[in-house]
């Protein structure tokens, strides 16, 4: 069993201070496109996007699930909703919550390649570098973090504690 630490990680205060500053070097990259991953990218993306203010800045949701619940994913990812997206010739901006093994952005990244995009960017709002298995790095990370695994701000732990504006780390309960 896990709980919610008694004290943020990082307080809302401090993610909408990076969210200024990574707001404005997501905007110099001027994309065409935003790809957000359901759900955990939901809250991150939003305010990102409200950030890259241009009027034809195309927004488009997938879902990338690697059939884990609870703390640990199973490692066979399963992408939908690329289907009714086009990238062609375009910028591509895609956003998570998080970059913890890197397979699903890794995953992701393979299979918009052969989608005839001019450019492929990714941007997370933490990178767990500690965790990385696959070959990747974020172009835009708003928070390095340790191995701590994390709610809040869109990020769940079976489904729980996405609205929270703040990031917690989930502990082990032991009991007492
Ligand atoms: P990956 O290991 O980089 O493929 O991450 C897969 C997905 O697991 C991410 O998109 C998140 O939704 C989820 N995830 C990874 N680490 C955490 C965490 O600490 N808290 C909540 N979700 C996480
Ligand atoms: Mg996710």
């Amino acid at each position: 069993m896990y709980r919610k630490s008694s004290k943020p990680l990082i307080s809302a205060r401090e993610i909408n201070e990076r969210l200024d500053t990574l707001g404005k070097d997501v905007a110099a990259f001027g994309c065409d496109i935003v790809i957000t991953v359901l759900s955990g990218g939901f809250i991150f993306s939003a305010d990102i996007c409200k950030r890259i203010a241009t009027p034809k800045l195309q927004l488009a949701f997938i879902r990338a699930s690697s059939y884990g619940s609870g703390t640990e994913s199973s490692g066979n990812l399963k992408i939908t909703g690329l289907e009714n997206i086009d990238i062609r010739g375009k910028k591509v901006l895609v956003i998570d919550d998080i970059l913890d093994t890197g397979n699903t952005m890794f995953g992701i990244k393979q299979a918009l390649a052969g989608m005839g995009a001019k450019e492929i960017k990714t941007c997370v709002l933490l990178d767990k570098p500690a965790r990385r298995t696959a070959d990747i790095t974020a172009d835009f990370a708003g928070f390095e973090i340790e191995n701590k695994f994390v709610v809040g701000y869109g990020l769940d732990y079976a489904g729980d504690y996405r609205t929270f504006p703040e990031i917690w780390t989930m502990e082990e309960d032991d009991g007492k």
